[in-house]
């Protein structure tokens, strides 16, 4: 990766986009309008009652320069909406720059700076992150404020997206096996299940493949959390003046209507879930004519005993069993129901996926010797996965 263009993704019809990664805005306007309003605790925090009571490292711009080496091109991670991820290094104690290769790995967000917006979703994700801690939550270790510089210091998530992992072909990201892409779904959906619990009471509303960060053994993290909601208390919905969220993620009813739930996040899930059983993005306009959109491409086959196997992806073929790859599927098809009542709650998601994780041991009839066969393939793919990352502390995307 070398460099981090400054040219904000604007919002777009999502008819006229094969990118995935478009923040949607009903009224148009540009990324920079997410709404941010949010607290986690109920009543609305000033700016400096969120900065103070965050628990929060307040680092200098001129630490976090030296962390990461100027911000060097070729320490980009990545690149959102709203600003570059660059890769750096501080020392654990003392939280000052470090040399590269020392101390501990930090990722730094630094945002776009000419935006009010920005800097409002800046703050909500230090309202957030800094008062919410979960195993499956990507760790928030500090901030930077000083003139219109906004930075965001993050644990420093070893493999990177989901959505590298899914989606991009190269070296550096090998397919994931079908037991790390079942591991990755539940740990996913155990983060979002702190975020709906009666603890967090949180609507995460951008739950996506590049939002899922996984840590040098694969543990999934959630992070990202400028969208994030107070959810509204049992059985009402949240009603957004302005629709914000990703094309192809976001609920279907929330996108014609403002209005919010957990359930818009179970939809979500589902697409996510989909994604991984198909290796396909929610939309590719690359795809032949009818395969544009997954969820209607997909939703025929995914019951289908004998055809299942058209929408599963060719790269992890032999590593489940057909039993498997129809409950996956049934779960993802319930998400993804237009009612979002007759969509399962976080719970029953975590629940599911447990079990499936469970049935490793060849609890499926259907195909268990020849799962047996390719466990040992799926063994070796998750070996070569290791292999292709020879420094654990390394960058997927840095030169
Ligand atoms: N803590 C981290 N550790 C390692 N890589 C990271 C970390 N945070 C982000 N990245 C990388 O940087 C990329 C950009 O992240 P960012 O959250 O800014 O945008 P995005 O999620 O890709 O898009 P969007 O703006 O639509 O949410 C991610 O996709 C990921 O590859
Ligand atoms: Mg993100």
């Amino acid at each position: 990766m070398g460099s981090c263009f400054s040219a904000r993704i604007k919002a777009e019809s999502p008819l006229h986009t094969g990118a995935t990664s478009r923040k949607i805005s009903t009224d148009g306007r540009d990324l920079s309008c997410r709404l941010s309003s949010a607290s986690v605790p109920r009543s609305p925090r000033s700016e400096s009652e969120i900065l103070e009571s965050s628990n929060l490292k307040s680092f200098s711009l001129n630490d976090l320069r030296t962390a990461t080496r100027n911000f060097r091109p070729d320490s980009v991670l990545g690149e959102g909406g709203f600003g570059c991820v660059f890769k750096g290094w501080i020392d654990e104690h003392s939280f000052k720059a470090a040399k590269p290769g020392t101390g501990l790995v930090i990722a730094v967000k630094r945002l776009h700076q000419e935006s009010l917006q920005g800097h409002k979703e800046w703050l909500t994700e230090i309202n957030y992150l800094g008062l919410l801690h979960h195993p499956n939550l990507v760790k928030l270790i500090g901030y930077c404020l000083e003139d219109e510089h906004r930075l965001l210091v993050y644990e420093f998530m070893t493999r990177g997206s989901l959505e590298n992992h899914l989606f991009r072909r190269s070296l550096y990201f090998q397919p994931l096996s079908w037991n790390l892409r079942m591991k990755v779904a539940l740990d996913a959906a155990k983060g979002l299940a702190y975020l709906h619990s009666p603890e967090a009471k949180v609507i995460y509303r951008d739950f996506k493949p590049s939002n899922i960060l996984l840590d040098s053994n694969y543990n999934a993290k959630l992070s990202d959390f400028g969208l994030a909601k107070d959810g509204p208390t049992d059985g009402k919905s949240y009603v957004s003046t302005r629709v914000m969220g990703t094309y192809g993620y976001a609920a279907p009813e929330y996108m014609a209507t403002g209005h919010l739930t957990t359930k818009s996040d179970i939809y979500s899930l589902g697409v996510v879930l989909l994604e991984m059983l198909s290796g396909r993005r929610v939309i590719d306009k690359n795809r032949p004519p009818g395969e544009h959109n997954l969820i209607e491409w997909a939703k025929p086959y995914l019951a289908s005993k004998r055809r299942i196997f058209q929408v599963m992806d060719v790269r992890i073929e032999g590593q489940y069993s057909l039993s498997e790859a129809l409950r996956a599927a049934t779960l993802a098809v319930k998400c993804l129901a237009i009612e979002p009542k007759s969509r399962p709650n976080v719970d029953e998601v975590v629940k599911a996926l447990e079990q499936l994780r469970g049935s490793d041991s060849g609890s499926a009839k259907n195909g268990a010797n020849r799962k047996h066969h390719h466990k040992t393939r799926a063994n070796e793919a998750s070996r070569r996965e290791t292999a292709s990352h020879p420094q654990s502390s390394a960058s997927p995307m840095v030169a």
